[in-house]
């Protein structure tokens, strides 16, 4: 089945997302999910006498599917999905990757909400991981997750080609890790009230938030096994969009409410955090956003029509309230 793409954003997004969530869903269901090809590699035990063991996976299962099925807007998927669109990939192969990629974005909000980094009580508009079921599980949950991602990513449902499902999972881990995400994130505690230049903040928040992006919208293209020149081309258009979405979620931490976001406001100035809102203030934020989508558009020439939706996204994710 070759990827469907609806003329409204609106529409192909919660298309996107229920999909999406079925799948996560299939994948989550625990160690009796026969229909899941992946859990179904894993040795089955029946641990008849011992149901402690069996409870310990069942409860960091329902933390990652509290955290996991609770919404959130999937664009990181929907990026995926439009990127593997360019170039004929099956809806299959997308979806799961993509499920991949929003374990791994899951987990990393299950940790930066956690005491030791942002403290946060509320995600996605119900109580955080770790004020639901515990720290302890909370960290855990976010470990399951990002450990399950790869284990997705390594089978053959992803892709037929070896070759291709490996540079996914080298893609990713590079994504997430210390040269990116993980890297961007501590970057983003130590700059706890310091005065840091803009050019240092554009860089922390490419790392923590913008390379999880960019390898949102690669995916496709390596699923596509795509010219490294349009690779990079949907790299640099995620990266200037990564960037217009991060100012926005700090303007909608400066400016919106816990109803629109779902989570909590004005955390960003209680912590002292370093963003273009507080550097630059909120005009000039917005208007430097405006830019990057813009700036972000601009590499999608090479794609025609087909990349209607990237581009509708990118204004999208600027015009957000939520
Ligand atoms: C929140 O990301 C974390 C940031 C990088 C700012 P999203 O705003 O995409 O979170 P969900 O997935 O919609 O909840
Ligand atoms: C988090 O940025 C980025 C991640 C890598 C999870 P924020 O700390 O600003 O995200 P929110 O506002 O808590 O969603
Ligand atoms: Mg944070
Ligand atoms: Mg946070
Ligand atoms: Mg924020």
């Amino acid at each position: 089945m070759l990827i469907k793409l609806c003329d409204n954003l609106q529409n192909a997004i919660e298309e996107v997302a229920d999909a999406l969530t079925q799948r996560m869903q299939t994948l989550l269901r625990g160690n009796d999910s026969s229909g899941s090809a992946v859990i179904s590699m894993t040795p089955q035990f029946k641990p008849a006498n011992d149901t402690a063991s069996v409870r310990g996976e069942e409860r960091v299962l329902e933390a990652m599917r509290y955290s996991a099925l609770s919404g959130g807007k999937r664009l990181r998927p929907f990026l995926t999905i439009c990127s593997a669109g360019l170039f004929g990939v099956s809806m299959d192969s997308a979806i799961e990757t993509a499920s991949a990629i929003e374990f791994i974005h899951t987990y990393s909000l299950i940790h930066d909400d956690l005491p030791a980094m942002d403290n946060d009580d509320l995600r996605r508009g119900k109580p955080t991981c770790h004020v639901q079921f515990g720290e302890a599980a909370a960290i855990l949950a976010g470990d399951g997750l990002l450990t399950y991602a790869f284990q997705v990513l390594s089978n053959s449902k992803v892709h037929a080609d070896p070759a291709v499902r490996c540079e996914l999972i080298s893609a990713l881990a590079q994504a997430s890790g210390c040269w990116g995400m993980v890297g961007g994130q501590m970057m983003d505690i130590q700059a706890e009230n310091k005065q840091l230049s803009v050019e240092e903040i554009i860089r922390l928040q490419r790392l923590k938030t913008g390379e999880l992006f960019a390898v949102s919208c690669e995916a496709g293209a390596i699923l596509g096994k795509a010219p490294g020149m349009m690779r990079n081309l949907l790299r640099a258009y995620a990266h200037d969009m990564g960037l217009a979405f991060q100012i926005t979620d700090d303007l909608l931490d400066a400016e919106g409410t816990r109803t629109q976001t779902g989570k909590g406001v004005r955390k960003d100035k209680i912590k002292g955090k370093a963003t273009l809102v507080s550097v630059l203030g909120v005009d000039r934020a917005r208007d430097h956003a405006q830019l990057l989508v813009k700036q972000a558009i601009s590499h999608l020439d090479v794609f025609d029509k087909k990349a209607d939706n990237l581009r509708a996204l990118a204004q999208y994710v600027v015009s957000r309230k939520g």
